[in-house]
């Protein structure tokens, strides 16, 4: 035990709401940058990075619900949500990740490792348990961005870029006196010159290794079999745009209930989850997804719109929709006894069953988020028409079309 005052509590209650919060703007600021991430294997970790911090931050809040705080956004430091505002405003991925990874979430790994350290061992195990269970995945994510920010800024314009960010984002983090919040305070820092957002992104970015276009490939001949299942799985490895738009979601629907953006998270680490499902199957089959064309153009109409109709239109129409073509896949699969396929598509079906569900959660939500004029129906009409004469995939258009 090292020096604590009778104020032990009140002060650990403190830190522990501080981390919760800033697990979750982490993951909210993540989202808002992920499609503006242009190298595909880096765009897919952070896609799971934004949920294993969702993660983290429900066993926080678990533990505070102990120690009996019920709403532990309530009161929260206004400075929190500035940083991450400050944060934002990273002119580069390499940079975005290394202000998110080598400054907050290594101050937060530091605080997570003195706290357990230094609580009541007996009295506070609970809170050192519940560290212990976020610490491993933490370090694992800070060891990543270190490596993925060297492979990043791999000139030396470059690496000027990150130290200069880096002091920055490190300048940010003791505005609000550190994690913690117990040092001394100074001003926010001042960006770098030029430095302004560039959220939100209004096109998905992809690496070199792409051919980009904006359409889906057109749907096979029925009888074409290998021509049918390399569409059908290369398909899934373009659902990284559901996941950018879920991400931009999380990103720029601010004042939402935590919960909400537990289950964006989670439905945006699912779209990642089938963009590898198809890559799996395409490995199998001698493929690889830089085979395919790669089409940005559903992400792009998508953000024409606000979070609201991007969501509804997402949830209520396209994922709603999905399932006719699904199951006759399925059966399809299981009659030309392809195992694989068929399991991997029932798994994909089960997801996409529980993302129609979160969109009846969370749709009426936004609309009062939102100031929706009209009742769900109309929206629910108005989305239809919006990817009916939006839609660039044309499984997605036709399926708005025959309602
Ligand atoms: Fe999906
Ligand atoms: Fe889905």
């Amino acid at each position: 035990m090292t020096s604590m005052s009778v104020d032990t509590i009140k002060a650990n209650n403190e830190r522990l709401k501080r981390y919760q919060a800033l697990e979750t703007h982490a993951a909210k600021l993540i989202g808002g940058w992920l499609p503006g991430v242009a190298r595909w294997e880096i765009k897919k970790q952070l896609g799971y990075h934004l949920w294993e911090d969702l993660k983290h931050s429900q066993l926080l809040r678990t533990r505070l619900w102990e120690l009996r705080i019920n709403t532990p956004d309530r009161d929260l430091d206004p400075g929190l949500a500035e940083a991450i505002e400050r944060l934002a405003v990273a002119q580069h991925d390499y940079e975005a990740i290394a202000g998110i990874y080598l400054a907050l979430k290594t101050e937060l790994l530091a605080a997570y490792r003195r706290y357990a350290a230094n609580t009541y061992q007996v009295y506070d195990h609970p809170s050192v348990i519940a560290l212990n269970a976020i610490i491993p995945g933490l370090a694992a994510q800070v060891e990543w961005a270190n490596r993925v920010v060297r492979e990043l800024a791999d000139t030396g314009d470059k690496r000027r870029n990150v130290q200069r960010w880096l002091t920055y984002a490190g300048d940010v983090v003791a505005a609000i006196g550190g994690v913690d919040g117990d040092q001394p305070r100074a001003g926010f820092p001042v960006p770098p010159p030029g430095y302004a957002t560039l959220l939100p992104f209004s096109e998905a970015r992809r690496d070199e290794r792409f051919t980009i276009q904006v359409t889906g490939a057109p749907i096979p001949d029925e009888a074409d079999n290998m021509g049918w299942l390399l569409w059908q799985f290369s398909n899934y490895t373009q659902e990284m745009q559901a996941a950018e738009t879920l991400a931009t979601v999380m990103g720029e629907a601010k004042g939402m209930e935590w919960e909400f953006y537990f289950d964006i998270a989670r439905h945006c680490w699912d779209e990642v989850r089938h963009v590898e499902l198809g890559e799996t199957r395409l490995g199998q089959l001698g493929h690889t997804v830089t085979d395919f064309p790669c089409s940005v153009g559903s992400y792009g109409w998508r953000q024409l719109f606000n979070p609201l109709i991007r969501y509804c239109a997402l949830t209520y129409i396209i994922e709603a929709d999905s399932f006719k073509l699904k199951h006759s896949s399925y059966q399809r699969y299981v009659a030309l006894n392809d195992t694989e396929s068929a399991q991997s598509i029932m798994y994909d079906i089960m997801d996409e069953t529980m993302h129609v569900r979160f969109g009846q959660k969370w749709v009426p939500r936004l609309m009062e988020r939102y100031q929706y004029p009209g009742e769900l129906q109309a929206l629910i009409d108005e989305c239809r028409g919006i990817v009916a004469t939006h839609a660039v995939s044309p499984a997605q258009r036709m399926a708005a079309l025959a309602k």
